[in-house]
């Protein structure tokens, strides 16, 4: 099978399992690692047999097709703008960037380049959302009058000065921007349209951070449903999404589907294991190199995915 090279940019935090993931990807040969992080790049190279790059000039003079950027929201902008002027592709983490203005110039850049600019919205390709699309698509639970869910954790807590996480200007809507992004993304994803209008809050003061602590938004959607998006960086564990329809109810888990309607309780098991999501999203980015097909999450999806964040925090 023909292979599209990566190169795999940030190693040292999130970029770890990734790695994992990238080399789990028929269609993917992960070429080399790169980080400014010299020594945690020897160390992850060593420790999953990967070639180090230790520059960015390196990666750009290299033969890859494109990179992954697994780097803090801050330097997605300025790393993703040198590799696409280099001709690679980019798949660039989720939020595309912090602010808007910084979003439009790596569309552009992007295009002017001729590049595939791909954002890492990688909770869609997860099998229970594939699978819960199909079900709407099908009309089980007939038109989507609402939509709740949260994704939360405890991470907020664990900041300190040192993460870009602890920083508004940095991670502008915290959880929201870190968590809720994801269901958002997933919410236009099962509904197939985006938001009109949006509203909602934010609130702090929970942390230690100089950064908000959780957020509840509410958009109206293209299609007129509504649906709640909440998160927070200082409670348990949580990823939920529940569906209201005008003839039924989907509550979507990890392993299965419930739908309840007038014809009572149904489960559809879904077999889904940790990683799925993001070998699927890696594997689609190298279809779009190796095909020179367009991304299902493109920049113009991740601007989308921010702005309805920014709209309430602004
Ligand atoms: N899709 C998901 O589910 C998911 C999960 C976690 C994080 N993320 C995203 O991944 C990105 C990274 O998050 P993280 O938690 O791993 O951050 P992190 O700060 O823990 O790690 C970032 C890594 O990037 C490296 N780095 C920083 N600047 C660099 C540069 N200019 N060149 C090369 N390497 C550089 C650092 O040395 C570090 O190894 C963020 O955009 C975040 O939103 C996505």
């Amino acid at each position: 099978m023909k292979k599209a090279k990566i190169v795999l940019i940030g190693i040292n935090g999130f970029g770890k399992s990734i790695a994992r993931h990238l080399q789990k990807c028929e269609n993917i040969d992960l070429i080399g690692i790169h980080d400014i992080n010299t020594e945690a790049l020897m160390e992850v190279s060593r420790l999953f047999n990967l070639t180090p790059i230790k520059t960015l000039d390196e990666v750009l003079q290299s033969d890859c097709d494109g990179v992954v950027l697994e780097v803090p929201n801050h330097v997605h902008l300025a790393l993703a703008k040198a590799c696409a002027e280099a001709g690679k592709h980019v798949l660039v983490e989720k939020p595309i960037t912090n602010t808007v203005e910084e979003a439009e110039e790596m569309i552009r850049i992007c295009r002017e380049n001729n590049v595939i600019l791909q954002v890492g919205h990688s909770t869609r390709f997860c099998p229970r959302y594939r699978k819960a699309k199909e079900l709407l698509d099908s009309n089980e639970i007939g038109k989507v009058v609402m939509i709740e869910a949260n994704s939360s954790s405890e991470k907020g807590k664990s900041q300190t000065p040192e993460s870009w996480r602890y920083y508004r200007d940095k991670c502008p809507g915290g959880p929201m921007l870190q968590l809720g992004i994801h269901l958002i993304d997933t919410i236009f994803y099962l509904t197939g349209c985006v938001y009109r209008s949006v509203t909602g809050y934010f609130t702090e003061g929970f942390s230690d951070t100089d950064n908000v602590d959780a957020g509840a938004i509410v958009m109206k959607l293209e299609n007129d449903a509504l649906a709640y998006v909440g998160s927070s960086y200082v409670s348990p564990h949580t990823h939920e999404m529940v569906i209201y329809g005008d003839r039924g109810k989907m509550e979507i888990y990890t392993d299965k589907i419930v739908i309840t309607s007038a014809e009572g309780k149904k489960e559809i098991n879904v077999e889904e294991k940790p990683g799925d999501s993001f070998i699927s999203q890696f594997e689609s980015f190298a279809r779009c190199i190796l095909e020179k097909s367009e991304p299902e999450v493109d920049g113009r999806m991740g601007l989308i995915n921010l702005k309805a964040i920014l709209d309430v925090l602004n």
